[in-house]
């Protein structure tokens, strides 16, 4: 098989840095997107050096003309297929629901909703010419759980898991396999402004998830990689 050809939204830190070192490793071109565009650079930097080819989209996920604009670019970059697609951007939010206002849960469900939707569009076709194509939409333990002071968050990370799981059915006859992954706590500036005790030392790494999305890339054809649980370390 040739290197792996994948797009990581978020790829610029915590889980879809680690994502994109992890296929770099095995050689891939590997398109890192998000707003940021000196952390990009440095991670296409990083990816080089793992023995990858990097490049750096500026793109705002929650944006659908952001998103068209820098594709162009990306698809340029990747030859029109794309193997592995992982849809990881997102945010974080943690307050009760009085105190959640019509911006921050519009801003959940921008990032962790609208996106994937934005992004795997564009993708559809590139997906389509590959015949090893995998879609992995990162939602979380917040996406079968609900948690105190989550509803914003918890309402995004379900809608993702539907959005996700209906994908599945939708493309399961292209040959295009979706799972979606549920991570617990992972150790990642997503904490950084979070109120809240977090006990980081306890969390997982962001290597585990980038380990799981690996190892269910390349699972033979006909196992069941639709769901894919990263409970924390014990
Ligand atoms: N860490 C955890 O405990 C945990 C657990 C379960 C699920 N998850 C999920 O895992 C994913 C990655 O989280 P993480 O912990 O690695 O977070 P992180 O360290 O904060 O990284 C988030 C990434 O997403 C990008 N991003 C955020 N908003 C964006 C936007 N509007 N458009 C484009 N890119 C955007 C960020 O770059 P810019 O800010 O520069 O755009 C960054 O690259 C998220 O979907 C999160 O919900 C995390």
């Amino acid at each position: 098989m040739s290197a792996p050809r994948v797009l990581v939204t978020g790829g610029s830190r915590g889980i879809g840095r680690a994502i994109a070192l992890r296929f770099a490793r095995e050689g891939a071109k590997i398109v890192i997107a998000s707003r940021t565009s000196s952390e990009l650079d440095a991670v296409v930097q990083e990816i080089a050096k793992a023995g990858g080819q990097g490049l750096a989209a500026q793109l705002n996920v929650a944006e659908e003309e952001s998103v068209s604009a820098a594709m162009w670019r990306a698809f340029e970059f990747l030859g029109d297929r794309l193997d592995v697609l992982v849809n990881n951007a997102g945010g974080f939010y943690v307050a009760p629901l009085a105190e959640t206002d019509a911006d921050h849960w519009r801003w959940m469900h921008g990032v962790n909703v609208d996106g994937p939707f934005y992004v795997t569009k564009e993708c559809l076709d590139a997906l389509r010419s590959s015949e090893h194509a995998h879609v992995f939409n990162i939602s979380s333990v917040a996406g079968k759980r609900g948690f105190a002071n989550n509803v914003a968050y918890c309402a995004s990370k379900y809608a993702l898991r539907g959005f996700s799981d209906a994908l599945r059915e939708e493309l399961r006859p292209t040959g295009v396999r979706v799972s979606t992954v549920y991570p617990g706590q992972t150790d990642t500036s997503i904490f950084d402004k979070v109120p809240g005790n977090w006990e980081r030392s306890k969390m997982n790494k962001p290597e585990d998830v980038a380990e799981v999305i690996w190892r269910a890339w390349t699972a033979p054809a006909g196992t069941n990689v639709d769901d894919l649980d990263v409970p924390p370390r014990a």
